[in-house]
C-alpha cells in the first residue's frame, strides 16, 4: 500500500527508477540500469537529447490532439510503444503477462523478447491486442526456424530481429555480481530446444556465457534474406547506426529498422541513437518505417525523434520499473505519464497531429545534429 501511494506522487520516469531500485534484488537491479563497460553511450542517449533544442510553432490550434497511428497493420493508440526486454519475471512474478496487459489495455505495441520468462505463447493468450515477437538468431537453424514458425501461428503481427548482439557487450556490473537465472525462472522459449537454463558460467555473468555458447556470431545480411523467406510477417531489424546497414536491411528484405544502440548495454562509445537517427532517415527517403530507442524518458524526446524521421519509439527501462512497483498497473501508470506528456509537448509545440511534427520544430543552428 505505501509503495502505491509514493509511485502515485511520481511526477516521472526516473522517479520510478528511485523508487523501483530499492524493491529489487541488486543483481537483478544491475541487470536491468546497466550499460557496457563505462556506460557511455548508455549516458549519452539521455543527454543526446537534452543538446536538441525546440522551435515551437505559435496560435496553431491544438485543443484536440490526434496521436493514433497504423504501423504494419496494427491500429495503435501512440507512436509509444513497449521495447523487447529479457527475462521480465526478475521484476515482478506476472512479468511477460503482465507487461502485456498493461500494453493491451492502452493499446500500445509490445515486442516480445527471445528471451521472456514466460513463452510466446502464453504471453499472446494473456493478451487481447497486437504483439510483435523479437528474435534471436541461434546457431541451430532449426531453432531459429522454429521460433518464427511458433511467432506466427501464435498470431504475432511482426518479427523485430536483433542484430546487434553477435557477442553480448561487456556489463561490469553482471560480470562482477555473476549475474545468472534464479532457480526458478528459465527462457520459457526454449525450453523444448532444452536450451532455458544458462550453462555454468565459470566466473563470467552466466548471461554472456549462454550467449557465447549459442548465438549465431557469424549472422550476416544473407541470413537475413533467409530469415525474410521464412515468414509472411513483416520483419524489422534492430540494431542498426549507419546509413549502409540500413540499406542493406531493406535490401534484404526487412520492412522496418529500429535505429538502436541496445539501451547502451553492447558497444559502449556506440553513437547515440537520436544522434545517429538523422542519417538513417536521409537514407531510408520514406522506404520504410523507423523506430527509434534508447534513453526516450520524456515526451519532448518522443516529439524529437519523430521531428527526426521516427514513425514510432520504444521506451525499455522505465516499463521495468512500473513492472516492479506495481505489476500491470506499474506499467500502465508509464505509459500514461510518458504518453501524457508527449500530448503536452506536442500542444506545446503547435503540432495538434503526428503529421505535424515535422523537421523544422528542430532548431539547427546549434549544428549538432545535421
Ligand atoms: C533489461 C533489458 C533487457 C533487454 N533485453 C532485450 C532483448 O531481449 N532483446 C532485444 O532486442 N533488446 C533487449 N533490450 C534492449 C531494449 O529492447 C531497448 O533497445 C533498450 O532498452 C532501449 O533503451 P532504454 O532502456 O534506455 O529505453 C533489453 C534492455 C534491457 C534494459
Amino acid at each position: 500500500m505505501s509503495e502505491r501511494v509514493s509511485i502515485n506522487s511520481c511526477t516521472n520516469l526516473d522517479e520510478l527508477e528511485e523508487l523501483a531500485g530499492p524493491i529489487l534484488p541488486a543483481k537483478s537491479f544491475d541487470y536491468y540500469r546497466g550499460g557496457a563497460c563505462d556506460e557511455l553511450t548508455l549516458k549519452e542517449n539521455r543527454e543526446a537529447y537534452g543538446r536538441i533544442k525546440l522551435r515551437p510553432r505559435m496560435l496553431r490550434d491544438v485543443s484536440s490532439i490526434e496521436k493514433k497511428l497504423t504501423l504494419f497493420d496494427c491500429d495503435l493508440s501512440s507512436p509509444i510503444m513497449v521495447a523487447p526486454m529479457a527475462f521480465q519475471m526478475l521484476a515482478h512474478k506476472d512479468g511477460e503477462l503482465a507487461t502485456a496487459r498493461a500494453a493491451a489495455s492502452s493499446k500500445t505495441m509490445m515486442t516480445v523478447s527471445t528471451l521472456s520468462t514466460y513463452s510466446l505463447e502464453e504471453v499472446k493468450e494473456a493478451s487481447d491486442f497486437e504483439l510483435w515477437f523479437q528474435l534471436y538468431v541461434y546457431k541451430d537453424r532449426e531453432i531459429t526456424r522454429d521460433l518464427v514458425k511458433r511467432a506466427e501461428a501464435a498470431g504475432y503481427k511482426a518479427l523485430v530481429v536483433t542484430v546487434d548482439s553477435p557477442v553480448l557487450g561487456k556489463r561490469e556490473k553482471d560480470i562482477k555480481n555473476r549475474f545468472d537465472l534464479p532457480g526458478d525462472l528459465t527462457v520459457k522459449n526454449l525450453t523444448l530446444h532444452n536450451l532455458d537454463k544458462f550453462p555454468a558460467s565459470g566466473g563470467d555473468s552466466g548471461l554472456s556465457t549462454y550467449i557465447a555458447s549459442i548465438y549465431d556470431r557469424s549472422l550476416t545480411y544473407r541470413d537475413l534474406s533467409w530469415i525474410v523467406s521464412l515468414t509472411k510477417l513483416p520483419v524489422l531489424v534492430k540494431g542498426i547506426l549507419r546509413a549502409d546497414d540500413a540499406l542493406r536491411a531493406l535490401d534484404s528484405g526487412a520492412r522496418g529498422i529500429v535505429v538502436s544502440n541496445h539501451g547502451g548495454r553492447q558497444l559502449d562509445t556506440a553513437v547515440s541513437t537520436i544522434e545517429a537517427l538523422p542519417e538513417v532517415t536521409e537514407a531510408v527517403k520514406g522506404r520504410a518505417k523507423l523506430i527509434v530507442d534508447g534513453g526516450i524518458r520524456r515526451g519532448t524526446d518522443v516529439l524529437k525523434a519523430i521531428a527526426l524521421g521516427a514513425a514510432a519509439v520504444y521506451v525499455g527501462r522505465p516499463v521495468l520499473w512500473g513492472l516492479t512497483l506495481d505489476g500491470q498497473e506499474g506499467v500502465e501508470m508509464v505509459l500514461d505519464m510518458i504518453n501524457e506528456e508527449f500530448e503536452n509537448a506536442m500542444a506545446l509545440a503547435g503540432a495538434s497531429s503526428l503529421e505535424e511534427i515535422t523537421n523544422d520544430l528542430i532548431f539547427k543552428s546549434g549544428g549538432e545534429i545535421h
